[in-house]
């Protein structure tokens, strides 16, 4: 079951969503958290690292797993998802374990291998309780590109070119956008127990209707979430278009 609430800007709902990580790991100090990168989760992490100081909230048996990272970009890169995750979360956080943040590694010998071991990871720990999630524009979960099947596990993905564009203003330049990444697949999101996405701005008001809309169909990766038991939609007044 979805409910969709209004927040009517980022900075409220961002709040609203870090007051319910907050929430999560009062009642379960070792819960496994699902966490997202790119634009809209900044202010998510800067209200979540305030509440997680100010309630005094121990994180050293929390578990987070990323949905995603480039492929061939080095983990060192300004553009990294690890070294978004140091910059807005992780470094922040002193109670945090290193050991106990996984993202996919983009740059393993062999990624099929590394697909494979981050699978079974996710699942060591019991799946996630808490997932967050972003919604691209073209419909997509993590790096869940339009077309990807919803039994789908971790794996390697193709970028689209307006995923590629709208990624291409954290680069220099558009060819410097990695074209391909390793998410987590839909199948592995699903399993989570329970499902926060954010979505803001009007680029995302297509995406956001389409998903509200009820069709679960492959070609918006998001609408498959209609399935699910238990996601919150945190939007602003621009994705619902008032
Ligand atoms: P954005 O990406 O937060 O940078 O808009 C969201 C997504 O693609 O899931």
């Amino acid at each position: 079951m979805i409910k969709v609430i209004n927040l009517e800007n980022q900075e409220n709902a961002s709040y609203y969503a870090a007051i319910q990580i907050i929430k999560q790991l009062k009642t379960q100090s070792n819960s496994v958290l699902g966490l997202a990168t790119g634009g809209t989760m900044i202010e998510l992490y800067k209200s979540l690292n305030h509440l997680i100081h100010v309630n005094c909230i121990d994180l050293s048996d929390v578990k987070t797993f990323n949905l995603d990272e480039y492929i061939n970009i080095n983990s060192n890169h300004e553009q990294s998802y690890k070294t978004y995750m140091y910059n807005n979360f992780i470094k922040q956080n002193k109670t945090f374990n290193e050991e106990n943040f996984f993202i996919p590694n983009g740059n393993a010998d062999d990624l099929q291998t590394e697909i494979e071991r981050y699978e079974k990871l996710i699942k060591h720990y019991g799946y996630i309780d808490l997932q967050i999630l972003g919604i691209g524009e073209n419909g997509h979960i993590g790096f869940n590109e339009p077309g990807t099947a919803f039994t789908s596990k971790t794996h390697i993905v193709n970028l689209e070119a307006s995923t590629i564009e709208a990624n291409s203003r954290y680069f220099n330049t558009s060819e410097e956008v990695p074209n391909q990444a390793i998410t987590m697949g839909i199948s592995t999101i699903l399993k989570a127990k329970k499902i926060i996405l954010l979505a803001f701005g009007e680029s995302k008001k297509y995406a956001l209707r389409k998903l509200l809309d009820g069709n679960i169909e492959e070609s918006l990766p998001a609408s498959i979430l209609n399935k699910h038991s238990n996601v919150e939609i945190l939007v602003d007044n621009q994705a619902l278009g008032i």
